[in-house]
């Protein structure tokens, strides 16, 4: 069976997760969850690509080679760049590769500033505010299509 390949981008301080603020984003690290992500990967048959930058273009230059690499799915936390970024709305929408939004904390719960996504303008659909287990979650949905 050829397996479905799926890109994971994760943005700004994501590589801090584990001793990033515990009390709102969980002690599993990034490895942790590219661990996980294999392993039920393996079981749903797709491959996990997972990448994580600060810088706001490598997020962009992922969605792009997402397209161009035949992927299935994409699952992205842009972080704080959900928040900001045009660039990414219009990176999201320049490729048809379905893309989950993915939050660990539940934006909608905290600062005001929080509450608009651009990333959620493009995105297929959203799933926050489950911790880690959201990236399963999102997995088990991109499964589906
Ligand atoms: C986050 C939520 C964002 O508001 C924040 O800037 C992050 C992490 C989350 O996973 O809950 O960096 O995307």
């Amino acid at each position: 069976m050829t397996q479905k390949l799926v890109y994971v981008l994760n943005g700004p301080n994501l590589n801090r997760l584990g001793r990033r603020e515990p009390e709102i984003y969980g002690t599993q690290t990034l490895d942790d969850i590219g661990a996980m992500l294999a392993e039920r990967g393996q079981a749903l048959g797709m491959a996990i690509t997972m990448h994580q930058s600060n810088h706001e273009g490598a997020l962009v230059d992922w969605l792009h080679e997402a397209q161009d690499a035949g992927a299935h799915a994409v699952l992205l936390n842009a972080g704080a760049y959900t928040h900001t970024s045009v660039a990414l709305l219009d990176a999201i929408r320049a490729i048809s590769v379905p893309v989950i939004e993915v939050h660990l904390s539940n934006p909608h719960t905290r600062e005001a500033f929080r509450h608009t996504s651009w990333v959620g303008m493009a995105a297929k659909g959203t799933i926050a505010g489950f911790g880690a287990h959201g990236y399963l979650l999102a997995l088990e949905a991109a499964a589906q299509f």
